[in-house]
């Protein structure tokens, strides 16, 4: 059995801020923004949360799925910005869409978080775990940048995605995941929540710090070597691949990991003009834009790729 996608859904902020909106924030400006990363805007939340917006995204995906949300058994939901440690994340979602039968919990692989949320869920679906399981990424990302750093704050925006899977016999699904912990300097986001109890700990500020050429980098390099190790499982060769559809944290990358691939930039589709890098939900919601633009077909082959802090970086190849 694999994980079919029977509904997709998104929630973004109404609240935008775009490049010059951000230039009387930090000394910045919308062309060096636009010309490094491909950024124009950025939706911001207000008075959202993480776990409201991925209920919202849950909301529409459960709707074009025509699925009772009693019928959901699972739910994962990638972030690492819940509002709470606990309860999770998932657990506020169960309850917004009265998926009275699922168990939930959350997953924090940063911005590779969807595509190991959506790998485990088709691990759990093929190993008979479950049936109807919800994989959701969301985050929160204005709650965690340093909005006097501009060479992070002008990066990241704030969203969520979902999609609602279906256990059927299909096509197996390709996975493929790593994780480098001894770079994980390179892209870090501290806790607010770190007094001991003996108080001696000092309470450090949840900032997002990045070594931003050492990150770019890594991505150019890994995304590649991973889509190629998922199509070696395959058997499959790279034009066979419908869509590539990345991690959204920069254009200059996909651009790059399209070149290293030899592959026409067509088939990697790209929102982060209008949304910016949303961590965990730049993949869902990226897949819920093309799927409602009506860009699937039956049969279609998707490669999903995810990578940022841990160091950690994953795909998976599955058939629409
Ligand atoms: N506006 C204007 N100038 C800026 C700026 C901004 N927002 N941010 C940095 N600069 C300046 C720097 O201070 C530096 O000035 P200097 O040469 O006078 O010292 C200059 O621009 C170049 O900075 P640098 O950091 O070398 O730029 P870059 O070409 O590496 O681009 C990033 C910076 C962050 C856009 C780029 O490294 C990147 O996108 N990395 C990947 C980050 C990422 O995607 N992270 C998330 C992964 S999940």
């Amino acid at each position: 059995m694999v994980g079919k996608i029977y509904g997709t859904g998104s929630y973004v902020p109404p609240r935008v801020m775009d490049n010059d909106d951000l230039a009387k924030i930090v000394d910045t400006n919308d062309e060096w923004i636009r010309e490094r990363t491909g950024i124009g805007r950025r939706h911001i939340i207000e008075e959202e949360t993480t776990s409201y917006m991925a209920g919202q995204a849950a909301m529409k995906a459960v709707e074009m799925s025509g699925i009772d949300p009693a019928e959901i058994d699972l739910i994962l939901l990638a972030t690492s910005s819940s509002e709470t440690v606990f309860p999770c994340a998932a657990c506020e979602v169960q309850k917004a869409i009265g998926a009275v039968n699922a168990a939930g919990y959350d997953m924090n692989a940063a911005c590779t978080g969807f595509v190991l949320a959506f790998n485990t869920a088709q691990a759990y679906i093929s190993a008979g775990f479950c049936r109807t399981a919800l994989v959701i990424g969301a985050d929160s990302m204005s709650n965690l940048v340093d909005w006097t750093d501009r060479g992070t704050c002008i990066l990241f925006g704030d969203g969520a995605g979902a999609v609602l899977l279906r256990a059927e016999e299909g096509e197996p699904v390709y996975m493929e995941a790593h994780s480098d912990g001894a770079k994980g300097a390179a892209l870090t986001g501290l806790s607010r929540h770190r007094k001991g109890w003996t108080g001696a700990q000092e309470d450090k500020e949840s900032y997002i710090h990045m070594d931003g050429q050492g990150v770019f980098k890594f991505a150019v390099r890994k995304v590649p070597e991973i889509i190629e190790e998922v199509l070696a499982k395959a058997d499959m060769s790279l034009d066979e691949i419908d869509y590539f559809v990345l991690h959204q944290a920069n254009r200059r990358i996909i651009e790059a990991v399209a070149k290293r691939l030899k592959t026409d930039i067509s088939k990697f589709p790209m929102n982060l003009e209008e949304y910016a890098n949303t961590s965990a939900a730049t993949v869902p919601i990226l897949l819920d834009e093309m799927n409602r633009k009506g860009m699937f077909r039956k049969g279609q082959k998707i490669m999903l790729s995810g990578f940022g802090a841990g160091l950690t970086w994953a795909a998976s190849l599955f058939q629409w």
